[in-house]
């Protein structure tokens, strides 16, 4: 009697495990001359998570043997096959096959003690293609899509193949951060803000970025004196010809263009300034 194989697992936890958690996936084989003979059963621990790299060349059998991994996960125990869920993504579509009955090998299961049987798989499509897929007979259960709003800048680079730094990827980086203040948005919603985007760069445009709340002279002498610890010598003269009472910056442009809006106060903005300037000296 040939002695199991069983990879991924160490000593301790064969000791511990048994004969549980493990998944069969085929036997090894011995040959001799022109024969080639069935040998010892070759089982896969599945009670760890292992990283498994299977790899050959076109048709020798790599998506069969994610298929038997799987077929063997879901024909455990309940006891162990409740805390496994295989999720297999497949870009060639035929896994789904597995649903089915195998007719074709019965005879080749037997020889292994195994029967044909429908495995308690769920099919998930990409949205928009169920009707295709289940008018060519293919058993769809759902069908799935990402959600716009939880791809970041990342994946979609990714997805186009984009560098960071081309004038596109800025586009869909600024059309993002201003749509990441809503939260809940679609594809529709980039597409418009990027598309609105092309049509603004159109020439060039004069932006004013400067803070509409204005400010009292003598308040803002006031907040310096604050900020400096000291007294301001002031002289009152009469308004000079050509003096305006008020003046502010317009920035609904750059609002609506760039989503700017500025935040700091005058006090804070001073503060900061006078830091700077005091470090700068000193250093
Ligand atoms: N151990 C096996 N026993 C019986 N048939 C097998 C076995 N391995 C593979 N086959 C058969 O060989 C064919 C190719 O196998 P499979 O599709 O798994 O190859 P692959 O390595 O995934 O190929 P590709 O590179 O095209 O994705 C399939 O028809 C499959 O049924
Ligand atoms: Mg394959």
């Amino acid at each position: 009697m040939p002695y199991e194989i069983l990879i991924g697992r160490d000593d301790a936890d064969k000791e511990r495990f048994g004969d549980k958690g493990r998944i069969f996936i085929g036997k090894s084989y011995v040959k001799m001359r022109n024969h080639t003979s069935l040998s010892n059963p070759i089982y896969m621990d599945v009670a760890r998570s292992h990283v498994v790299l299977i790899s050959g060349k076109r048709g020798s059998g790599k998506s069969y043997s994610i298929g038997v991994m799987a077929e063997e996960l879901a024909n455990l125990p309940k006891e162990v096959n409740q805390n496994i869920a295989p999720l297999i993504f497949d870009t060639m579509g035929i896994f789904w096959t597995m649903k089915y009955k195998n007719e074709k090998d019965k005879m080749l299961l037997k020889d292994w003690d195994l029967k044909s049987m429908n495995l308690p798989i769920r099919v998930f499509v990409p949205y928009g293609k169920a009707e295709e897929y289940k008018s060519n007979q293919i058993p769809v259960d759902e069908s799935f899509a990402l959600k716009a709003s939880e791809l970041d800048i990342g994946d979609w680079l990714l997805t186009f193949n984009l560098g960071l730094i081309e004038p596109v990827s800025v586009l869909i980086e600024t059309t993002l951060a201003k749509l990441q203040e809503r939260k809940e948005f679609d594809i529709d919603d980039i597409l418009q803000g990027v598309i609105q985007s092309i049509d603004r760069v159109s020439g060039f445009e004069i932006i004013n970025l400067g803070e509409s709340k204005t400010i009292n002279l003598n308040d803002l002498i006031r907040i310096i004196e604050e900020i400096a610890g000291e007294s301001i010598r002031k002289e009152f003269l009469p308004l000079q010809p050509g003096d305006v009472q008020q003046t502010y910056a317009n920035i609904d442009k750059a609002r609506s263009l760039l989503n700017y809006d500025p935040q700091t106060e005058m006090k804070a903005g001073l503060q900061k300034f006078y830091d700077w300037f005091i470090n700068s000296k000193s250093s």
